[in-house]
């Protein structure tokens, strides 16, 4: 007797890995302690006993190849779920630096399509990973009684960060960085996208 699984709602969680992340991310780092420089208080947001930039990087002149990047993975995967051809991608994104000790509260994304994450420099697996949470956990009566668990019954997820992989799921999945237990700053940036219709000037 075959039992056969459906597997329905999916959710995803795609991820890309950047050839030339080297030289890429070695730019992008310059930058990124440039900016915490001029701005060492940062924001508030999710970080705990981190550094996070203002929403700005998408107007940053400094980060247009990765705002690029950000916007051609994303046309990418929206093209393969079929959104409609005539919309057009818009994102916002900051800058995460957790030194050690460092971690981000868990929290998701409202109103956008897709969010992402993309390493640019950190010392893997001590530095903490991103983690996922199933948002219907709460509606569930019982928990499963297994000895390990499976892609059905687990309830969190964890991703393995490694400078130069993207990252980008849902934006209504919850999500947080574990506490990084490196010696080094984990340094990431990540992104909120959302489609719309093309603004006419
Ligand atoms: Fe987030």
């Amino acid at each position: 007797m075959q039992i056969v699984p459906n597997y329905l709602f999916p959710t995803a969680v795609w991820n890309t890995l950047f050839d030339d992340w080297e030289s890429f991310n070695a730019t992008l780092l310059e930058q990124i302690y440039r900016l915490r420089d001029q701005d060492p208080a940062g924001v508030e947001n999710t970080n705990v006993r981190g550094w996070q930039s203002p929403n700005n990087v998408q107007n940053l002149p400094e980060f247009e190849p990765l705002n690029l990047r950000i916007l051609q993975v994303c046309q990418r995967i929206a093209e393969s779920q079929h959104f409609h051809p005539d919309l057009v991608l818009q994102h916002e994104a900051w800058i995460n630096i957790n030194p050690p000790g460092a971690s981000n509260k868990i929290h998701f994304h409202a109103n956008c399509h897709f969010s992402g994450i993309y390493y640019i420099s950190l010392k893997p697996p001590e530095c903490g990973s991103i983690f996922f949470r199933d948002p219907r956990v709460a509606s569930r009566m019982l928990t499963y009684p297994t000895t390990q668990p499976t892609e059905f019954t687990s309830d969190e997820v964890r991703m393995d960060p490694e400078a130069g992989r993207m990252y980008v799921f849902p934006g209504w999945l919850e999500h947080g960085v574990e506490e990084n237990r490196s010696d080094q700053d984990r340094v990431s940036i990540a992104f909120n996208v959302v489609a719309g219709k093309r603004q006419v000037d």
